[in-house]
């Protein structure tokens, strides 16, 4: 059946030595957490953590990001065997196509596309937000109309125009790291190794000096109430509508499964990897969740740079600056992340033939996929200009729980359909381990509001016509192209 053609295994492996030369096994337990935590941490803790608390949880927060964990922890071991199968770089639409046939792997690389290109946007957003209060600090005021969104939809009015032209600070750092990008700068493992420190260094200066100023009256109550009754607004329902929302803070920890091939030994580095870096982060969020609703009240949260707004309000005037750096560094390189992810995906399936063949040419001096990295940035440019981030990140989360999702099953499918292939990584305990990934990913992906699934049925909608109505034809594993 046409649907479930697989990728010849050789043949993945073969455009790999051409493309990759092989990838060297370099890579230990430490640089993978490493490499976690660069992904992981930005627009959720600098953020999200503020909207969450006064939206949905408020004090809960913590137990919501508690909740995203461990669906996080399972869904990426069985992130880390779906990798560790095919030996070669890339995300999970590559080892899809190879295992599950094309039919899935383009639903699994739409969403995908979704995920990063929407991540990206909902990040320099973030970096928007820090950015803006930076410029405050010394007197330089961006009007309000030109750095927030012009269009938001507001429950039971739908879709409103603001009044604000454009986000141009979002704008501006999406449109300077794509001709980065397109020039070929990579960031290194040596500068994410920084910016890791430096995140980490920042959120710990937030947690140790922010301690002391906390009052608990501020934590009383935890599960605040649920004034109307109404799904997700505040009370357990609000904490697990949190918990979806804030899942968006774990995003990039599937960046340490995809480096599968290059651990030195995959079956004791990944876990360490996707674990450790897990694991740390949301000891980080939970301490800064903590802090941040006990040094202000929930219900004043739910501004752009809430961090820095709660360093205000103890007077410690000069960590503000440091922690404003911080989240700034720490959000670019996110973004680098996801803008370099992006293009790559759109590269790969134009060279498989889902996507237009121009897709996939590479620059002729630069060597860079120039033609996807300049599609990705205008279009995420236009998304972050103009969308507020509670659409975006809500959109993205709801997007990567359902890759999560479908991974996690494909676990349980592959190890009776292919039970042969050789496994550097074996998810434990299947199909219990999984079959929890999917059932946490799912709870979250039921806890978000009808109008975020509706744009997730409308995207996956667009995705069916194209692959209906071209990428099936197109394939170069169509009889007719072959
Ligand atoms: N987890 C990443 C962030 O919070 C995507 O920005």
């Amino acid at each position: 059946m046409q649907l479930f053609r697989t990728k010849p295994i050789e043949q993945l492996l073969a455009e790999a030595n051409d493309k990759e030369h092989g990838l060297k096994k370099v890579l230990n337990g430490t640089s993978l957490v490493l490499l976690g935590i660069g992904a992981i941490i930005g627009t959720g803790i600098f953020v999200l953590t503020g909207t969450v608390a006064a939206n949905f949880a408020g004090p809960a927060l913590i137990l919501s990001f508690l909740i995203s964990a461990v669906g996080c922890v399972f869904a990426g071991l069985c992130y880390a065997e779906f990798a560790s199968m095919i030996p070669i770089s890339g995300s999970a639409y590559t080892y899809s196509y190879a295992t599950l046939g094309e039919f899935i792997a383009w639903i699994i690389g739409w969403d995908l596309i979704l995920e990063y290109l929407f991540a990206s946007s909902t990040v320099a957003v973030g970096w928007s937000g820090y950015v803006v209060s930076f410029l405050h600090d010394y007197g330089i005021n961006i009007p309000a109309a030109l750095c927030n969104a012009p269009i938001d939809h507001i429950k039971g009015e739908g879709w409103i125009l603001t009044g604000s032209i454009i986000n141009f600070p979002a704008v501006f750092i999406i449109a300077l790291l794509s001709t980065l990008l397109v020039i070929g700068i990579r960031e290194s493992a040596g500068f994410n190794n920084i910016i890791v420190v430096i995140k980490v260094i920042v959120i710990l200066l937030f947690i140790g000096f922010g301690l002391s100023y906390v009052d608990t009256s501020n934590w009383k109550p935890f599960v605040p109430p649920n004034p109307t009754g109404e799904f997700g607004n505040f009370g357990f329902s609000g904490v697990l509508r949190g918990a979806a929302v804030i899942f968006f803070a774990y995003i990039g920890f599937d960046a340490v499964s995809t480096a599968a091939q290059e651990a030195k030994n995959p079956q004791r580095d990944m876990p360490i990897g996707i674990l450790g870096s897990l694991l740390i982060c949301t000891l980080l969020y939970v301490l800064v969740s903590a802090v941040l609703t006990g040094i202000m009240h929930y219900t004043k949260l739910n501004v752009p740079a809430p961090l820095a707004l709660a360093i205000d309000q103890t007077g410690l005037n000069w960590l503000r600056p440091l922690i404003k750096i911080g989240a700034i560094a720490g959000l670019s390189s996110v973004i680098l992340v996801m803008l370099l992810g992006q293009p790559r995906i759109f590269f790969t399936m134009a060279n498989d033939g889902l996507l237009p063949k121009s897709f996939s040419k590479v620059h002729p001096r630069f060597r860079t996929p120039y033609i996807t990295t300049i599609v990705t940035g205008v279009v995420a440019c236009f998304i972050a200009g103009l969308l507020p981030i509670h659409i975006l990140s809500e959109l993205v989360s709801i997007g990567t729980l359902l890759a999560f999702t479908i991974v996690s099953i494909s676990i349980i499918i592959l190890r009776k359909n292919k039970p042969d292939i050789p496994r550097p990584f074996k998810t434990p305990w299947v199909p219990w381990v999984p079959l929890a990934g999917a059932a946490v990913c799912l709870l979250q992906m039921f806890s978000l509001p009808w109008e975020t699934w509706e744009r997730l049925l409308i995207w996956m909608a667009l995705g069916l016509v194209i692959y209906f109505f071209y990428s099936r034809k197109k394939s170069r594993l169509s009889d007719n192209n072959s």
